[in-house]
């Protein structure tokens, strides 16, 4: 049976971006293939040195997978630091990556350029961290979004690489997937880029209706298009992309059709968009609450998801031993 992972960092609440760019993909995978999804807590550390309370961090995101509809019984759900042996697989991976092509990397040069106080070499080294991630469990699948496309070529390089110096086909090069086919990227409302936590623009699964109202009827729009059929600048473009990940096709085509006669009104169209998204998470929200009270229950799972996980990753780690030359 294939295999799948996938992880997210906690270093806040799920927005729709992670929805819509990885969980529900997680949905769809996991009643037919082997999954094992987790929390990256040691990946927020190369961002978020002091990260304040990290099992309520790690907690947060546990409820919300556990209310996006994530089930314990058909996939394995795990905190990435109860699984020690990717630590010893980062180690190998590091010994084969080398500095010129981890300093190539686009999100490190991003993230030295936000935090040149910090430019630590867990940043340097996040690809191999996230190698390990995947390659303990000897993964084929990984739902991700668009934003983790170069993560993902590196993986498949330190796996093809590690295959090639020690003359195995031990571990498959995994593909990012998602459902449809190309990754996803779900965009800020503010005017251009992607939904993020650290963007100051996103909407959260967790946000109340009125918040929701609040960011959407803010979003970046402008005085309307003037020609038929024109081209849609990027703040209108990404509208009509929420609109097309949240709202109906009939939705869609409504709003489409009204801007190509010249006869768009975007407070209308702001209106129904959160309306949709609304009623889209508010039974998340729900369900994220519900979870939120009982730590007993998220504890159980974590700890039983580390025993799939941990099983797993000691089955790769004592092959990778002997394949190096450790007996
Ligand atoms: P993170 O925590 O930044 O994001 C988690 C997931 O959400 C997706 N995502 C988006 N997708 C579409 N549009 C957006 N605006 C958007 N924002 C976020 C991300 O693509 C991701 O799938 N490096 C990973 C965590 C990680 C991981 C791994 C993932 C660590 N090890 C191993 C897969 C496999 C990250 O930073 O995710």
């Amino acid at each position: 049976m294939e295999i799948v992972v996938s992880g997210i960092r906690p270093t806040g609440n799920l927005h729709l971006g992670n929805y819509f760019g990885a969980v529900k993909n997680f949905l769809r995978l996991q009643d037919e293939y082997k999954c094992f999804f987790f929390i990256a807590d040691w990946h927020s550390l190369t961002t978020h040195p002091h990260p304040g309370d990290v099992t309520a961090n790690v907690r947060k995101i546990l409820s919300e997978y556990l209310a996006c509809g994530i089930d314990p019984e058909k996939a394995a759900i795990y905190v990435q630091s109860d699984v020690k042996e990717v630590l010893e697989l980062y180690l190998y991976l590091n010994m084969n990556a080398y500095l010129g092509e981890l300093q190539r990397v686009t999100s490190f040069k991003e993230k030295a350029r936000k935090q040149p106080e910090n430019v630590n070499a867990g940043l340097l080294t996040y690809p191999t961290l996230m190698a390990a991630d995947i390659l303990i469990h000897r993964a084929d699948k990984v739902p991700v979004g668009k934003d983790q496309e170069q993560n993902m070529e590196m993986a498949r390089k330190f796996a093809r690489r590690f295959n090639t110096i020690y003359g195995v086909e031990f571990f498959p090069e995994p593909q990012s997937y998602s459902f449809g086919g190309d990754a996803i990227k779900v965009p800020g409302l503010d005017g251009s880029g992607k939904m993020g936590k650290s963007e100051g623009n996103a909407i959260y699964l967790i946000d109340d209706a009125a918040t929701i109202r609040k960011k959407v009827m803010k979003a970046v729009t402008d005085s309307g298009p003037t020609q038929p059929n024109s081209e849609k600048p990027e703040a209108i473009a990404n509208l009509f992309t929420m609109l097309k990940i949240v709202s109906s096709a009939d939705t869609y085509d409504y709003f489409n059709e009204k801007y190509n006669a010249c006869e768009i009104r975007y407070g209308d169209l702001k209106k129904q968009l959160a309306e949709d998204i609304v009623n889209f998470t508010s039974p998340i929200r729900e369900r994220i609450l519900a979870y939120a009270a009982d730590t007993e229950y998220m504890d159980k799972v974590a700890r039983e998801g580390a025993e799939k996980a941990r099983a797993s990753a000691d089955k790769t780690i004592r092959e990778v031993r002997k394949i190096i030359g450790f007996n």
